[in-house]
């Protein structure tokens, strides 16, 4: 295999699940934001992407995408269990989601979840080229960088984390802390959407390492990690071109007729997760029906949730609780014709969501904990009519670059119902100078000003000059 000069190494390759179907490969616009934001600068980038080919199991076909070339890792079926599900998905995902639900900690996943990272840090080293940057995402592959390190210490190696970093507080329950900061502090630079993650870092190396640590750098073993913030973005003009091409601005006309033309549509879209709040949201959009602030007559909710992650019980637990509320309300709310809440566990084409953002009066977005929420921004960028309110959570990293959404604390109820009125009833101007503002800060701050700006800073605590993009 011809080595690169760019390594891109993340859980999953990004395909789509048709190509198993159709036997054609393309590009996987997710759900999930990171390989989204990752193919809009690999497109520009020649590079290889080493990654899970997913549950479907590509790997002995697998074709480059364009200019990116695919190094496929397989997992057998325990490893998808006891990495991905497990570990990953069931102990790291909801403690840096501020324990939302509760951690399982389960011994025997500690050793799938290294031995699978190393597999990956070994295909990485395989692929890289002398002195090539090798990028690391995300929590799944947390000890890869200094897998990597060991395996090929002439890399530059970064590592980003798309999720949130937690508090010392709740990173000390887990069972394998310090492996986990050890393996992320492999890294050359470590990047995070929030400043307070980087700190959150710098106290635990601190504290489990007995580091010299400051919020920007972190001195271990002699050698020194940089740390920053790096708030990821989407592809602004892709989003913005697609809300303006025929076929989707027809799809607009035809949702605003099906939903009614009178109608104020609330929209919310999420990846079928207890850190998105659909619960919480439930409760605020039944309460206001009951209390009459809201109709059926006038105001419909649209919410899409993607099916994610089904092996994992709480995900499969929570499926079940959202759709039995959501048959409750329509079946309490509903008149015939007219549903209440327009549900949809389904994924969607980018097409398609350019045209449901287009449709809202009101983009619902109200996560209890995420590490930045591409969706919030993806709509703000299809709102080319500079029309539309967005309620955002507080606890959304997204929330720290559009603070003139309605921010809303989605942990509080009465907090919901009251932000989801106030953009309900907001002015047109009001809303439109805030969608303004919001938009000016989007079109300087795009994926690929991210990368740039990640890429750049990596670049700068390497020896050698490179250009990545
Ligand atoms: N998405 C999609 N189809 C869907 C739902 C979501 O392509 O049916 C995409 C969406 O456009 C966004 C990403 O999935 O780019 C979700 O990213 P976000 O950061 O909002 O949440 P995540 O799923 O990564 O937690
Ligand atoms: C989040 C994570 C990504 C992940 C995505 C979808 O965005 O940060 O790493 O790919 O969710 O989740 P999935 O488990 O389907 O890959």
């Amino acid at each position: 295999m011809r080595q690169s000069s760019l390594v891109v190494v993340a859980n999953r390759l990004p395909l789509d699940d048709s190509a198993a179907r159709d036997g054609a490969c393309e590009w996987r616009r997710s759900p999930g934001g990171l390989s989204g934001a990752l193919h809009a600068i690999l497109q520009q980038t020649p590079a290889t992407w080493v990654g899970w080919d997913g549950e479907v199991g590509l790997a002995p076909r697998l074709p480059d995408l364009g200019a990116v070339r695919l190094r496929p890792v397989a997992l057998t079926a325990a490893e998808q269990a006891g990495y991905y599900e497990g570990f990953a998905n069931s102990t790291l995902w909801p403690l840096y989601h501020d324990a939302v639900q509760q951690p399982v900690f389960q011994r025997e996943w500690w050793e799938t979840y290294r031995s699978v990272n190393q597999r990956f840090a070994e295909a990485a080293a395989e692929v890289a080229g002398k002195h090539a940057a090798v990028w690391v995402q995300d929590y799944h592959l947390q000890l890869v960088p200094q897998m990597l390190r060991e395996l090929r210490p002439d890399l530059l190696i970064g590592f980003f984390m798309h999720v949130p970093f937690p508090p010392p507080e709740l990173f000390m329950q887990l069972p394998r802390r310090v492996e986990l900061i050890r393996g992320m502090l492999g890294a050359d630079l470590v990047g995070f959407q929030r400043e307070q993650a980087a700190h959150n870092l710098a106290q635990l190396a601190q504290k489990l390492l007995g580091a010299e640590a400051s919020d920007d750098a972190i001195i271990v073993d002699g050698r020194t990690v940089r740390t920053g913030a790096f708030p990821v973005s989407i592809d602004v003009a892709e989003m913005r071109a697609l809300a303006t091409r025929p076929d989707v601005v027809k799809q607009v006309e035809q949702l605003r007729h099906d939903l009614g033309e009178a109608k104020r549509v609330l929209v919310s879209v999420d990846r079928l997760d207890y850190t998105k709040g659909i619960e919480h949201r439930l409760t605020a959009y039944r309460e206001l029906l009951r209390d009459g602030h809201v109709k059926v007559r006038d105001t419909v909710l649209v919410q899409v949730a993607v099916p994610s992650r089904e092996r994992v019980e709480s995900y499969r637990e929570l499926r079940d609780r959202i759709e039995g509320e959501v048959g409750r309300i329509n079946g309490e709310y509903g008149r015939v014709g007219e549903p209440a809440i327009h549900y949809l566990n389904q994924p969607f084409t980018r097409a398609q969501l350019a045209a449901l953002y287009q449709t809202a009066d009101v983009m619902v977005v109200t996560p209890l904990r995420d590490g930045m929420n591409l969706v919030a921004k993806e709509f703000v960028a299809a709102r080319e009519d500079g029309a539309g309110a967005l309620v955002l959570s507080e606890f959304a990293g997204a929330a720290a670059e559009l603070s003139q959404a309605f921010l809303v604390n989605p942990h509080d109820v009465d907090d919901l119902k009251q932000t989801l009125l106030r953009a309900l009833e907001a002015s047109p101007e009001d809303r439109a100078a805030r969608m303004e503002a919001m938009r000016r800060h989007l079109a300087e701050h795009d994926i690929l000003a991210w990368a740039r700006a990640y890429l750049t800073e990596l670049d700068h605590t390497g020896r050698l000059a490179r250009r990545f993009i």
